[in-house]
C-alpha cells in the first residue's frame, strides 16, 4: 500500500494513500487523530474527501462529467431520464425488462395522500416552492411504515426508491396548481415521467416539452459531493429515513449559493432587459470592485475551463425555443454576455463561464416554468442523484457524520451574572 508521510514537530506520521479509479490521490487521515491527536481543518471541505464513490466523476481542468462511467453527452442524446435514474441508483444501465418494472414501481405510487395535499393546500400561494417541496416530502415519512434505515433489504429499496421519484414530481405538479388557484390534476400513468409531470403542471401534453425536461433531468441528475448531496448523505448517517434525507437535500438545494443560482441567473436577465438590454453595461459593473454587482451563473467551484451541461443546455436553448416559437430576449443577453465574458481577460483569468445554471432558466421559463419553481425543477433532476449518494452510503456501512473542530472561544470562566438572578 502507498503511504503518505506527515512530518509534525520533527515526528514523522503515515497515512495510507487511496487512489481512484481515474487516478486521483486521497491521503486517508482517519486515523491521524488516533495517532497524532491532531485533526486537520478545511472549511467548506473543498480539499476534503468526504468517502469514496463509484456513482459520479468529474474531470474539473477538462470538463468531464460520468454517471457511472457514461459521459453526460452521451446519455442527453440516446438515454432517457428515468433509465438515468436506473443507472445512478443501481449501477448499471437497466435492460427494458427492469426499466419497465422501475417504471411501473413510480407509477404505483401515482397518488399522494390527501394530508400532503392540504399540506400543499395549507401554504399560501406566493410561499417559496422550495420551502413547499421540502415540508411535503418530509411529511411523506408520516405515511410510509417505519424501516431499519441502516438495514434495509432489495424490498425496501424497491418501494421506497420509487415512492420519492413519483412524490417529488407531484408535489412540485400540485403545489404549481395551488400557486396559480387551479385544480389539482392527478397523474395519469398513460403517460411517461416528464409527460405526466407537464399534465399535471399545465393540464395538456406536450412532447416538445416533455423532451426538453428529460434531457434538463438528466443534466441535474448527480454531481458528486455537492452541497445538497452532501446535505443527503450527512442525515442518511444518521439513518435518517429516505424523506428526512431527501428534504435535507432539498434545504441545502434551495441555497442562492448553490441550486437557487437557476432562479438569480433569470431575475439577472430580466433586470438587464428591463434595463435597455445593454449587457457590455453590467460586465463592466461585475468588473468594478466598489459596484455591488455581480454576474449570476458564471464559473464553478469543481469545472476549471467549462461546465460541460452549460454546453449542452446552450444547445438546447436554440432548438427549444425555436421548437415552442418562442422569442425570448433575455437569450439575446445571456448569449452577449457569455459571448463577451469568454474573451474579457478579466473573466478568462477567473476562470468565469457559463455554468448549468446560466441557460437553464431561460429554457425553464420557455417552458412556463414560474422563475421561483426553476430551482424545485433542479430537486426533480437531482432527485435519483441524492437517493444513489444517499443508497450507496447507507451500503458501505459509513460512520454516522460528525466533524471536529478546533476551538477558539473562551477558556474556563465562573458564573457570575448576579442581577439576573
Ligand atoms: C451541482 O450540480 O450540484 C452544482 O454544479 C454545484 C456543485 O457541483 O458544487
Amino acid at each position: 500500500m502507498s503511504v503518505g508521510k506527515i512530518e509534525i514537530n520533527g515526528k514523522t506520521h503515515e497515512a495510507p494513500l487511496v487512489i481512484g479509479s481515474e487516478g486521483e490521490v486521497a491521503l486517508d487521515i482517519s486515523k491521524l487523530r488516533a495517532s497524532t491527536g491532531m485533526i486537520t481543518l478545511d472549511g467548506g471541505f473543498k480539499n476534503t474527501g468526504a468517502c469514496t464513490s463509484s456513482i459520479t466523476f468529474i474531470d474539473g481542468a477538462n470538463g468531464i462529467l460520468r454517471y457511472r462511467g457514461y459521459a453526460i453527452e452521451e446519455l442527453c442524446e440516446k438515454s432517457n431520464f428515468l433509465e438515468v435514474a436506473k443507472l445512478l441508483v443501481d449501477g448499471e444501465l437497466p435492460n427494458s425488462e427492469k426499466l419497465t418494472n422501475f417504471k411501473n414501481q413510480i407509477k404505483k405510487f401515482s397518488s399522494l395522500p390527501d394530508g400532503i395535499k392540504q399540506i400543499i393546500k395549507s401554504f399560501p400561494t406566493n410561499a417559496h416552492p422550495m420551502g413547499v417541496l421540502s415540508s411535503a416530502i418530509s411529511a411523506m415519512s408520516g405515511y410510509m411504515e417505519s424501516k431499519d434505515y441502516g438495514n434495509l433489504s432489495k424490498d425496501d429499496y424497491d418501494e421506497l426508491i420509487p415512492s420519492m421519484m413519483a412524490a417529488v414530481k407531484m408535489i412540485a405538479a400540485y403545489n404549481y396548481r395551488h400557486n396559480k388557484g387551479l385544480e389539482f390534476i392527478d397523474s395519469n400513468n398513460d403517460l411517461n415521467y416528464c409527460s405526466d409531470f407537464i399534465n399535471m403542471m399545465f393540464g395538456k401534453v406536450d412532447e416538445d416539452i416533455a423532451e426538453a425536461l428529460d434531457v434538463l433531468f438528466i443534466l441535474h441528475a448527480d454531481h458528486e459531493q455537492n452541497c445538497s448531496a452532501t446535505a443527503a448523505r450527512v442525515a442518511g448517517s444518521a439513518h435518517a429515513n429516505i424523506y428526512a434525507s431527501m428534504a435535507s437535500g432539498v434545504n441545502a438545494l434551495w441555497g442562492p449559493r448553490h441550486g437557487g443560482a437557476n432562479q438569480k441567473v433569470i431575475e439577472m436577465l430580466e433586470m438587464i432587459e428591463k434595463d435597455g438590454g445593454d449587457y457590455q453595461k453590467y460586465i463592466e459593473k461585475a468588473k468594478d470592485k466598489s459596484d455591488p454587482f455581480r454576474l449570476m451563473g458564471f464559473g464553478h467551484r469543481v469545472y476549471k475551463n467549462f461546465d460541460p451541461r452549460a454546453k449542452i443546455i446552450k444547445g438546447y436553448c436554440e432548438t427549444v425555443l425555436n421548437k415552442l416559437g418562442v422569442k425570448d430576449p433575455t437569450l439575446d443577453i445571456a448569449k452577449g454576455l457569455e459571448e463577451v465574458a469568454l474573451k474579457d481577460p478579466y473573466f478568462v483569468e477567473r476562470k468565469l463561464y457559463p455554468n448549468v445554471d446560466f441557460y437553464s432558466g431561460i429554457i425553464y421559463r420557455a417552458l412556463g416554468i414560474p422563475t421561483n419553481m426553476f430551482t424545485v425543477m433542479f430537486a426533480i433532476g437531482r432527485m435519483p442523484g441524492w437517493i444513489a449518494q444517499w443508497k450507496e452510503l447507507l451500503g458501505q456501512g459509513m460512520a454516522i457524520s460528525r466533524p471536529r473542530q478546533i476551538y477558539t472561544g473562551s477558556g474556563l470562566r465562573e458564573y457570575s451574572n448576579i442581577e439576573n438572578r
